[in-house]
């Protein structure tokens, strides 16, 4: 990365500085906006205050910080190791799969830390259970489900992994299957539960090939088919309408991976093929979407919901030092984790009561944004001659590559681009795709090589849409220099 970005003046209070300029002590002020929002810092202070005063009851017993000057000298440090980052809450950290929580998360989340709540049991949690329950039911209402049975989890890998641990207790012993392109946890998940797993070939836009699926269910042995409804890679959506279809046939059970992309369900600018898939999602046995992802939530918080809500079932268990305050459902009898943070539900559900999942809110139109600036940066990148790109963005995720004599030539020039990007404070992505994903005949190269890096972006900040001028700018530049040998100063 930019040592513009990485340098940490020692002694001197470092701040992030986009501009390289001094790090100093004072925050950096570009044109009167300042990179980091304090106002929400305010209302955290007064929201304590409140908090502090609903428990006036109880004796005063003071929390003292110990010697300030120590504690600020280690938040010093921590402040200095933590710009050692790449910027990922900045518009031009366009890489990977990165989204900075909505402030409304992060003081919701904050707040709830001076009584940090444990979501197992009601005992540890009270409010923020029913918090998560809320929060957890408005996410199944967004997919089509007025009932469910669901909670939040540490991410989408434990969200996944509970979905296919009742999809084995409903089917053991057969196989699980999910695409090429899938998530790469999905094989190591199914064999942590001793499940087989099998990859299903995908299309050349990335999608399960449904004829392929069909040949491997004629036997019999699948037990569940995972669709990706959003793949990591490239934002691909398997065709949920055939799955479906398939699964009238096979009767199979059907899990849908959204970790990534499910909140598109609420976006109004999808191409046609990609509404069917969305508005199909209801049909699905489980659903898995990760707030912490386009949810506006800091990690950890995936989530899972189950269709059927009698799967609670499988998770029947005793737990005699938990569940003694209450008869109502505490959340760690229908979840494989025990101890989860209460403040993630908090969070959660403080972003949704002000930004709810509805269809036409503030919301859906911020994920509409991220589509536009894909569909913008593809539109770039199309009508230059350098570049060639696989297909259109379903959602926000953007690959491309260089033209050249060869694959790997090509591959060697996306990692160039992808180095001289950096140095120039634009934070783009590598992804080994298949080479089968581009028209590499008609772009008269050798195909040396099976896969090709090509570059990636994904644009899942709102704020995108308006920096993609800046940013194709910047791609610009560092192609031409890599191109041509010779480096640019980056003068945005
Ligand atoms: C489609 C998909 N599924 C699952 C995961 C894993 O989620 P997590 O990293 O939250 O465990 C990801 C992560 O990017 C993903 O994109």
């Amino acid at each position: 990365m930019s040592k513009k970005l990485t340098r940490v003046k020692a002694k001197k209070r470092p701040v992030a500085n986009m501009r390289g300029g001094k790090a100093g002590v004072r925050p950096v002020i570009r044109g009167g906006r300042r990179l980091f929002e304090r106002e929400s810092v305010d209302v955290l202070l007064s929201s304590l205050g409140q908090l502090e005063e609903s428990f006036r009851e109880l004796p005063a017993v003071q929390t003292r910080i110990g010697k300030k000057s120590d504690f600020t000298r280690v938040m010093r440090e921590v402040a200095a190791r933590m710009n050692d980052n790449y910027p990922y809450f900045h518009p031009l950290y366009a890489g990977q799969m990165l989204k900075p929580p909505h402030p409304i998360a992060r003081t919701a989340y904050m707040l709830s830390m001076w009584i940090n709540p444990n979501n197992h049991a009601l005992d540890g949690g009270r409010a923020s259970s029913r918090m998560e329950k809320e929060a957890v039911a408005e996410i199944a209402r967004m997919f089509g489900w007025a009932k469910h049975l669901g909670h939040l989890t540490g991410g989408g890998t434990m969200a996944n992994m509970e979905a296919l641990w009742v999809a084995g207790q409903l089917s053991p012993g057969k196989k699980i299957v999910a695409s090429e392109q899938a998530h790469y946890t999905h094989s190591r998940i199914s064999a942590v539960l001793g499940l087989e797993f099998e990859s299903v070939p995908c299309d050349n836009r990335g999608r399960m090939d449904p004829r392929s699926l069909e040949r491997l269910l004629d036997p019999g042995e699948v037990g569940t088919v995972v669709a990706t409804v959003g793949t990591t890679a490239v934002g691909a959506l398997d065709p949920l309408p055939e799955l479906l279809r398939l699964r009238e046939r096979y009767n199979f059970r059907l899990h849908v991976d959204s970790a990534y992309g499910g909140y598109y369900v609420l976006a109004d600018n999808l191409s046609a093929d990609a509404r069917e898939v969305f508005d199909s999602i209801s049909q699905a046995d489980s659903i898995v979407v990760d707030p912490h992802k386009h949810g506006l939530q800091p990690y950890a918080c995936g989530c899972v919901i189950f269709k059927d809500p009698s799967v609670a079932r499988f998770y029947r268990h005793d737990s005699p030092y938990t569940y003694f305050t209450s008869e109502e459902l505490h959340l760690g009898e229908i979840s494989l984790e025990c101890s989860r943070a209460g403040a993630s539900a908090v969070g959660l559900w403080a972003t949704q009561k002000l930004l709810p999942l509805t269809k036409g809110g503030e919301f859906a139109a911020s994920l509409g944004k991220c589509r536009s600036a894909a569909l913008d940066f593809h539109a770039r990148l199309e009508a230059d001659g350098r570049f060639m790109t696989p297909f259109r963005p379903e959602l926000d995720i953007v690959v491309w590559a260089p033209k050249a004599a060869s694959v790997k030539r090509a591959s060697e020039l996306s990692r160039a681009i992808f180095d001289e990007a950096a140095r120039n404070n634009l934070h783009l992505a590598l992804a080994e795709l298949p080479a089968s994903f581009l028209d590499i005949e008609s772009a008269g190269m050798e195909k040396d090589a099976d896969t090709i890096t090509c570059l990636r972006s994904v644009l899942m900040k709102p704020e995108h849409n308006e920096w993609i001028g800046r940013i194709w700018k910047i791609l610009d530049k560092a192609t031409q220099s890599v191109v041509s040998g010779r480096n640019f100063s980056n003068k945005q």
